[in-house]
């Protein structure tokens, strides 16, 4: 296993619609164990291997686990993932990119959505997930069709610096701290 270089905006490949993984070959599952370490290296809860400069479609997604948000806690690994549905009732958080260093910003996304594709040993499995797990979900998959959330900024006003390296963390906290909000 390795980390691997994370590629950031300007770069052409975070612009390409990623190809569908046809086989599950020594290759994909070493850059799946690889976006997992990188994952975990950048303190990120989310990353695409277009981010890792693959285009196929492959998405690995970690909350850290909070009693506030729900499905945190858990990796998840979704080759070829699909969103078969989507809630009506949107809702607008921050979010922060390895691939925009340096900012986060407010984006408007379906609650909850169920997702399917298939597991890294090449098994079909469906998700049904909400809140801020629903949303990396959505942000990683813009990622596999040349997609940033900063092309879904609610306004161009709503995109904010923060320290380099601290995007994740600044968007984790916000999530926990509007999901204790909802909760009361
Ligand atoms: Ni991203």
């Amino acid at each position: 296993m390795a980390i691997r270089e994370v590629i950031t905006v300007g770069h052409p490949t975070l612009r390409q619609v990623a190809e569908p993984v046809k086989r599950l070959d020594a290759e994909v599952r070493t850059l799946i164990a690889d976006m997992v370490e990188t994952m975990h290296a950048y303190n990120g809860v989310g990353l695409a291997a277009v981010q890792v400069n693959v285009p196929l479609r492959i998405i690995v997604v970690e909350v850290p686990a909070s009693e506030e948000i729900p499905g945190s806690g858990q990796l998840y690994v979704m080759l070829n993932p699909v969103i078969v549905r989507r809630s009506r009732e949107k809702e607008a958080d921050m979010e922060g990119c390895l691939s925009v260093p340096g900012y986060i910003g407010e984006v408007e996304r379906a609650r909850r959505i169920i997702v399917r594709g298939l597991d890294e040993h090449g098994k079909r499995y469906e998700l049904d997930v909400e809140g801020y797990v629903a949303r990396v979900f959505q942000h990683e998959i813009d990622h596999l069709d040349g997609i940033l959330y900063t092309d879904r900024l609610t306004s161009l006003e709503k995109l904010y610096p923060v320290k380099q390296g601290d995007e994740e963390a600044a968007e984790l906290e916000h999530a926990q701290s509007g999901a204790a909000k909802n909760g009361q």
